[in-house]
């Protein structure tokens, strides 16, 4: 079998991604992309795929989150540290609640491309190709706002790049020390769980405190003061992927140098199909998602494409059926990993299976779904007897009214405040907040249940 090269993709049916009217520019966009530098190294994407591994076999857990799809127009510091800040958050209350090690991953500094569930959009008679996401055409409704345009490939490699510094800056410059687990509160938050949060810190300031005084506080300094905070996006727009996948000199394997993990979506992973032929060759840990129309049979091809050498911590599945459904579609998928052999990292994505459209015409998410399929995935892994390896979430650290419901009740007549997403309707940083506190209670009696089962 011939060497894997990074264009084999071309060879095979591609979806979902747009026809480029003028190549000459393309072409010229590609060039210029291959000779930047990658945004992410080979050795992180490993340390990350060590990670997953862990969480794999139940001894760490994976918070993904962030916007549906980044935009250039919401471009700012501001936000991207309010979102890292909400996912700090929450990484404390998984860690704290359920004593687990918790992998921080932002779908963030590449989040541009979008699938969409119809190739055009109508209004008030007026029919126009699809948004794709801002890396390929506007939102904005019309007829040239939407024709796609190379040149914004560039745009969305500086913006992923200036969103990586300001992360690593952040993850590393004392924001994320977590003395400062009280700074991570943002204004608006308050609710029962921004209480619970609020005693929570106290517990662990007053722990810190402690230690401190007790003179332990040495060896561990560096962890308490730092954190790992990887970037994932859908791996859909090809020709920027492939632009930015280098040949990593330590190791001789290629690696995507657009984030730490990519994943293939739901729409775009045909076994045969030109995204699955990308991502089979790079080293990086992947992610697939699996939906309600997810075979055995294809999660058995898939499965053997993607990992052939069945390496933990390289497989993440990423469950996302929609409320009450998890029962009738996640165990036989269980089964079929089971049968195989096969190591993979199970998460849980609660939003993209619960999308409706509200009375008041916008596209909402009702809380109380996303919640009930978190809780299923968990009921189902305990009656399996496998790991929820995590949890994969549209959110935002601003305070937006994307999705109906939380404790802060927000209506359907609410939405329209401040819905500002680009794509899908997003949880907000007190909607987070409260999922958080969700998933810590279902892991750490999950683990309560499984420790007590296998020290019985
Ligand atoms: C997404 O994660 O934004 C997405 C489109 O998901 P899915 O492929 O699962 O529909
Ligand atoms: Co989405």
């Amino acid at each position: 079998m011939s060497e894997w090269q990074k264009s084999d993709w071309r060879n095979k049916p591609r979806v979902q991604m747009p026809d480029y009217t003028d190549q000459d520019k393309l072409h010229a966009v590609e060039a210029q992309l291959s000779k930047y530098p990658p945004l992410v190294f080979a050795g992180e994407a490993r340390r990350l795929k060590d990670h997953l591994a862990a969480a794999g076999r139940g001894e760490a857990f994976l918070l993904q989150g962030g916007d549906c799809a980044e935009a250039f127009d919401q471009f700012s510091a501001d936000s991207i540290r309010d979102t890292f800040k909400v996912m700090l958050q929450m990484a404390v209350v998984l860690t704290f609640g359920a004593k687990v090690p918790v992998i921080k991953v932002g779908r963030m500094a590449g989040q541009f491309a979008k699938p969409r569930s119809a190739p055009t959009e109508i209004i008030d008679g007026l029919e126009l190709p699809s948004y794709r996401g801002d890396i390929i055409n506007d939102l904005a409704f019309t007829p040239e706002a939407r024709i796609p345009n190379p040149d914004k490939m560039l745009q969305a490699y500086t913006q992923a790049a200036a969103t990586l510094n300001l992360l690593r800056a952040f993850s590393t410059g004392g924001y994320a020390d977590v003395h400062q687990v009280h700074s991570w509160t943002l204004g608006f938050t308050e609710s029962e769980k921004a209480e619970a949060y609020r005693e929570m810190a106290n517990r662990i300031t007053d722990t810190l405190d402690f230690m401190n005084a007790a003179g332990v506080n040495g060896d561990t300094s560096h962890a308490l003061k730092t954190v790992e905070f990887y970037t994932s996006h859908e791996s859909l727009l090809l020709e920027y992927e492939e632009a930015l996948t280098r040949l990593d000199s330590t190791s001789g394997k290629w690696l995507a140098g657009s984030g730490h993990l990519i994943w293939i979506g739901d729409r775009t992973r045909q076994p045969d199909g030109a995204h699955v032929e990308f991502c089979r060759g790079v080293q990086n840990p992947i992610g697939l998602k699996c939906g309600p129309t997810t075979t055995p049979e294809d999660l058995k091809v898939l499965m053997e494409k993607l990992n052939p050498e069945n390496e933990e911590g390289r497989l993440t599945l990423i469950a996302r059926f929609g409320a009450g459904k998890v029962g009738e579609h996640l165990p036989r998928l269980i089964q079929t990993v089971r049968e195989e052999g096969a190591k993979v990292t199970w998460v849980c994505d609660p939003m993209h299976g619960n999308t409706i459209k509200s009375s008041t015409g916008y596209k909402t998410r009702p809380f109380d779904s996303v919640l009930r399929e978190v809780r299923d995935f968990f009921a189902v892994h305990g009656a399996e007897g496998t790991v929820p390896g995590g949890v994969h979430f549209e959110m935002t650290g601003l305070d937006v009214t994307e999705c109906t419901g939380g404790l802060r009740d927000v209506t359907e007549e609410d939405l329209s405040d401040r819905y500002h997403t680009a794509c899908d309707p997003r949880l907000n940083a007190n909607q987070s907040l409260e999922l958080a506190f969700l998933v810590a209670k279902e892991l750490g009696r999950l683990r309560d249940a499984q420790g007590t089962r296998q020290a019985g």
